[in-house]
C-alpha cells in the first residue's frame, strides 16, 4: 500500500491510474480504524479497481476542543489493517496540507436542513465542518465513487445532498452498520467503555429494534412509544440527547398517512461517552 501525505503526490498517482483507465473508490475516515471502517474498504473494492482511504482528524468538525485533543490516533495499527485488507493508497494529510491558510480559511460548505435537527442541534458547526472537508477531499481525490457508513446516517444524507446540489461528479454508496456481538454499533468511542458500560450501551440498539417492531406491527402512537423508549434507555444508564422517528429520505418529521420508509435514530451518553445509532423501519 502506498502512503501519501501531499496533495501533489496523491494527484500524481491518481493521474497515473486514470491514464491506465482504472476506476477509483474513496473512503474518508478519521483513523482509529475498526471492522466498521474495514467493511467500507471491502465494499469500495467491489465498486472500483483502486481504493483510496484517507485518515485525517478534521478540526473543523469538532465543536469541542477537548474531544479533538482526545481523538485516538493509531496510525501504525491503521496502516497494518489497511495493508492487510488490500487498500491501494492511504492519504494522510496534516492540518498544514488541508488548511494551509490556517485561521484565514473562510470558505465553508453549508448544507441546509441539517443543523436544526438531531445531531445538528447537539453539535453546532459540526456538519459544516464535515461538508467542507468532504468537498475538499472529493476535489483532491476525484474518485468515481465514495463509501460512507449508515452508522452516521445524518452525515450520509448530508453528503448525498451536497453531491446532488453541487453536481459533484461522484457516486455515493452507503454501507450497513457493523456491530459488536451484543449489537452495539462499532465506534472509535467504544474503547472508552469498560465491560459494564459496554453492556449498558447495547440498550441503544435493542431499544431501537423494539421501537421498530412496535411500529411495524402497526402501533402509531409515536409519542407513547418514544416516551417508553426514553424511560427504558434512561433506566439502562443513558443520558439521552434524542430518540426519534423520522422520514428516511430527509429526516423530516413523519406524516404517518404517507411516509412508509422511516429511520429510527438515537444519541446519548453512557458514562461520558457519546454514542449514536440508527436503523431502518419500513411500514407496509
Ligand atoms: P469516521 O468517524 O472515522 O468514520 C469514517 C466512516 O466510517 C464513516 O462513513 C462512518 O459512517 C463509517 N463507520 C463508522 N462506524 C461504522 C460502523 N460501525 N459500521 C459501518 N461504518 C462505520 O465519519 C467520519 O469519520 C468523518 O466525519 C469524515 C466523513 C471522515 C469527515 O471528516
Amino acid at each position: 500500500m502506498q502512503i501519501v501525505e501531499s496533495i501533489l503526490g496523491l494527484r500524481g498517482q491518481i493521474k497515473t491510474w486514470r491514464a491506465e483507465h482504472q476506476t477509483i473508490a474513496f473512503v474518508p475516515t478519521m483513523g482509529n480504524l475498526h471492522d466498521g471502517h474495514i467493511s467500507l474498504v471491502k465494499k469500495a473494492q467491489t465498486l472500483a479497481d483502486k481504493v483510496v482511504v484517507s485518515i485525517f482528524v478534521n478540526p473543523l468538525q469538532f465543536d469541542d476542543k477537548q474531544d479533538l485533543a482526545n481523538y485516538p490516533r493509531t496510525l501504525q495499527a491503521d496502516i497494518e489493517k489497511l495493508t492487510q485488507v488490500g487498500c491501494n493508497l492511504l492519504f494522510t494529510p496534516d492540518n498544514e496540507v488541508m488548511y494551509p491558510q490556517g485561521k484565514d480559511f473562510h470558505t465553508f460548505i453549508h448544507v441546509p436542513g441539517m443543523d436544526d435537527k438531531l445531531c445538528g442541534l447537539e453539535r453546532p458547526g459540526h456538519f459544516d465542518g464535515v461538508a467542507t472537508v468532504v468537498t475538499k477531499f472529493f476535489n483532491i481525490v476525484q474518485a468515481d465513487v465514495a463509501v460512507f457508513g449508515e452508522k452516521d446516517y445524518q452525515q450520509l444524507l448530508l453528503i448525498r445532498k451536497l453531491v446532488a446540489d453541487l453536481n459533484l461528479p461522484i457516486k455515493i454508496v452507503g454501507a450497513a452498520t457493523v456491530r459488536e456481538d451484543n449489537g452495539l454499533a462499532m465506534s472509535s468511542r467504544n474503547q472508552h467503555l469498560n465491560e459494564m458500560l459496554k453492556q449498558q450501551a447495547a440498550a441503544l440498539y435493542s431499544n431501537l429494534l423494539e421501537l421498530k417492531q412496535q411500529l411495524e406491527s402497526g402501533n402509531q402512537d409515536y409519542s407513547a412509544l418514544l416516551a417508553q423508549a426514553h424511560t427504558q434507555l434512561t433506566a439502562s444508564g443513558f443520558t439521552l440527547d434524542y430518540i426519534d422517528i423520522r422520514r428516511a429520505e430527509d429526516l423530516q418529521l413523519v406524516n404517518p398517512e404517507v411516509d412508509k420508509k422511516l429511520r429510527l435514530l438515537a444519541a446519548g451518553r453512557v458514562g461520558s461517552v457519546r454514542l449514536i445509532d440508527n436503523i431502518a423501519c419500513n411500514l407496509a
